[in-house]
């Protein structure tokens, strides 16, 4: 039976002033909304408890086996304030399918599509005055999941928390549209083959901060990891997927293989890159032939993108060759094409264009 987030009655509310302070300089969610949706699982009872409480710590024993063996997943999807005033999430049905796989790969309880939604829906109705409106401007929201039950045994949990909480989010990264300067690992790998790479789950993004620190000592703000097997081939960022674009008129970006993540903005930028003149080609991409075509002129662009980054252009890939730092620019770092297809969907988030695809869901009342 479809499991119903009832707003806990009595819960307290932060006053409209503060909020609105909040929203001069959201971050990226430092600040989370009065209230979280959250609901329980038991080996002997299935999904239960579900509810909206406010915001607040988990009783949460030191035993809890997330806080041992890292049996987590989370997803992550903005909500947008239209001009009408309208709340609309994007493609939520994509992250309700994906956290499903990302359930099955770390041995968590599924989560029907329609309690994933019901969730969000519950938590922003309840929330709807944290939707902030505004230039990059959105909500997040974070749904995650995690083994709760206190034993050092390694299994699966018997009992299961599932939370979904969020707040105001402004760009996620300070330099904005700008463009980063990323950071290419061949020491570190993210992910292996018959590995969790394509589950979100929080030991990949936990195994990525070393290079992502790397990263930060030669002054980029990401990483880019490439295959564990030969180090080779191009897979994703820390927190992000990778896109080239050629002279030719090619939109390439790796095949989401068991170890590159199933990007809903990287699904949604192949579908639009044909309105920009693009042919998407999803094949492997080697760093010898991303790093030539650089250096030749035949790639101009390269971009992050993730619900979190939306399309970020990358301005350098900085690396190691020869026990040297090596850096190349990017002969468009502006990117030209990169930004058409990021005004092209920050449209349709933000309504400022026909929903061509049928992507948008309204949430607010
Ligand atoms: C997202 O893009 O939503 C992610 O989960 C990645 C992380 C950088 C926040």
């Amino acid at each position: 039976m479809a499991l119903t987030f009832d707003l806990v009655p009595n819960t307290t509310r932060t006053p409209a002033t503060d909020i609105a302070a909040i929203f001069e300089n959201p971050g990226f969610v430092n600040h989370f909304s009065d209230h979280m949706a959250i609901a329980e699982w038991t080996s002997e009872g299935g999904w239960d408890k579900a509810r909206v409480v406010n915001y607040g710590p988990f009783p949460l024993a030191p035993g809890a086996a997330v806080l041992h063996y890292g049996q987590e997943i989370f997803e992550g999807l903005k909500v947008y304030r239209h001009a009408d005033g309208s709340l609309w999430s994007f493609r939520p049905e994509m992250n309700a399918r994906r956290f499903i796989k990302s359930c099955e790969r770390m041995a968590l309880p599924t989560l029907p599509e329609e309690d994933f939604l019901a969730s969000i829906l519950a938590l922003i109705r309840a929330d709807e005055a944290w939707v902030p409106s505004g230039e990059e401007m959105s909500y997040y929201v974070r749904p995650y999941m995690f083994a709760s039950d206190a034993f050092l045994g390694v299994h699966a949990g018997a009992k299961i928390t599932y939370a979904v909480i969020g707040g105001p989010a402004g760009a996620y990264f300070s330099s904005g549209l700008a463009g980063v300067d990323i950071w290419v690992t061949t020491t570190y790998s993210r992910a292996g083959e018959g590995g969790t790479g394509a589950a979100k789950c929080g030991g990949n993004y936990a195994s990525s901060l070393i290079a992502q620190q790397e990263g930060a000592e030669h002054g980029c703000s990401q990483v880019l990891f490439s295959d564990a097997a030969s180090h080779e081939w191009v897979e994703e960022l820390g927190g992000m997927n990778f896109f080239a674009v050629t002279t030719d008129g090619r939109l390439v970006t790796p095949p989401t293989s068991g170890t590159i993540l199933d990007g809903v903005t990287r699904n949604s930028v192949l579908t639009l890159a044909p309105e920009f003149g693009l042919t998407p080609d999803v094949r492997p991409l080697s760093l010898s032939e991303l790093y030539a075509g650089i250096d030749s002129g035949t790639i101009v662009e390269a971009f992050a993108c993730g619900t979190a980054a939306v399309i970020t252009p990358i301005t350098s890939l900085v690396y190691e060759r020869e026990g040297a730092e090596s850096k190349l620019t990017l002969p468009n770092p502006e990117g030209e094409k990169t930004l058409a297809i990021r005004a092209a969907l920050v449209d349709i988030q933000w309504g400022r264009a026909e929903d061509r695809y049928g992507w948008m869901h309204k949430v607010s009342a």
